[in-house]
């Protein structure tokens, strides 16, 4: 049987399509009520563990505010939990890695995880998902970038500036390498079992590539990440998204990746030309925006849509959406992209 809305996939191609595919980074989540019920009675990982669970959250946003894509309800942080690190998630604090890795012994306790034993649980949730979305839209399945899950299993917890896993990287580059390898080769044994399990395409989430000097972006982050879009691309479409790295889209769009993600802080048509005509570009609305009334909402996602111009534009936030946006906010997002027709 094939996908009945397959937008998202022919955009990725650079297919004409009939509309802009829509679609929201973290739509899967606390501003949901749906979510918010089962967020109380099981913990986080559990709910990550559990593929019926899994498999409704994913479902939600599907369902709730009619989205063109779901994305696999999981965390980033599964894969350095799967290396052998202990990742805790700390109610209204955030994700916090008691033992963090800070020299060259800390890496004897890490290994390149068998992932279908390890993570064989992501692979069962995205098997129920996809039996469940039964081919009304297409799943994204995604991984943390290598720089992204090491500024974590560095610092230990979130941050600003993840200055400690800067640091980390600056006074022992060689470890800071090797690790950002380990994390690699796990990332695309894992990413394939996802393919492999059912995912229709694959993002990479590099939500600190844009704290790094352009140079620093390329040695630490995105000689990684091409690693990765090089061992996928050819069995299922890509999305990078690099928060903040705009300066890098060029290179980006060289890796062969189908699409790139941008945030609010470049404008489309920069993003275009420094990204050229051969990659679909994703985003970028405020995501804070979506706190506006209904109609400032649905004039600013016209003005976005304009601004990318027909094809090559999956619409989406510039980053995940807020706990505290209304539910009717992030559908008026999505219905004002469906119902839009280009000049
Ligand atoms: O997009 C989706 O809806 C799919 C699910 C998804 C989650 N995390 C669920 C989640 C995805 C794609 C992620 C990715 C993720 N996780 C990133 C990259 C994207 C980004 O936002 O920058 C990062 C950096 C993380 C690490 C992480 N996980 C943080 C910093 C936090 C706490 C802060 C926050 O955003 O809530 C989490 C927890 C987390 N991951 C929640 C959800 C729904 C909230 C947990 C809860 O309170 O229920």
């Amino acid at each position: 049987m094939a996908l009945q809305n397959d937008l998202l996939l022919r955009t990725l191609r650079g297919e004409q399509t009939e509309r802009t595919p829509v679609w929201m980074m973290r739509q899967a989540g606390r501003y949901l009520p749906e979510y918010m019920v089962l967020r109380e009675k099981y913990g986080f990982f559990e709910r990550c563990q559990t593929p019926e669970l899994a498999a409704e959250i994913t479902i939600q946003p599907v369902d709730i505010v009619g989205v063109d894509a779901a994305i696999l309800f999981s965390d980033i942080l599964v894969v350095p939990q799967a290396m052998g690190l202990e990742v805790q998630l700390i109610e209204s604090k955030g994700p916090f890695l008691p033992d963090p890795i800070k020299t060259v012994d800390d890496l004897k306790r890490l290994r390149v995880p068998d992932v279908e034993e390890s993570l064989g649980y992501v692979y069962s949730a995205i098997k129920l998902i996809k039996q469940e979305l039964n081919e009304r839209v297409p799943l994204i399945g995604f991984a943390g970038a290598p720089w992204t899950l090491l500024c974590y299993m560095v610092q230990g917890k979130g941050s600003k500036t993840f200055d400690e896993a800067k640091a980390f990287c600056y006074q022992q580059p060689e470890v800071a390498h090797q690790l950002l390898q380990m994390i690699t080769d796990t990332t695309i044994a894992y990413l394939k079992g996802q393919v492999k399990a059912g995912a229709d395409v694959v993002q990479i989430f590099d939500s600190w590539g844009g704290l790094l000097s352009p140079a620093d972006f390329e040695n630490l982050s995105l000689k990684y990440i091409r690693q990765i879009v090089a061992a996928l691309k050819d069995e299922v479409p890509t999305i990078i998204f690099a928060k903040g790295a705009w300066h890098s889209l060029e290179t980006m769009a060289a890796t062969g990746a189908h699409g790139l993600g941008i945030d609010w802080c470049i404008d489309p048509k920069l993003a275009r030309q420094f990204a050229g005509n051969n990659v679909t570009l994703q985003g970028n609305f405020d995501p804070a925006k979506l706190l506006s009334p209904i109609p400032v909402i649905e004039k600013e996602v016209k003005a976005m849509l304009a601004a990318f111009g027909p094809g090559r534009h999956i619409a989406n936030l510039g980053h995940g959406i807020l706990p505290n946006v209304p539910v009717d906010h992030a559908r008026a997002f999505v219905d004002t992209v469906k119902n839009y027709v280009h000049a």
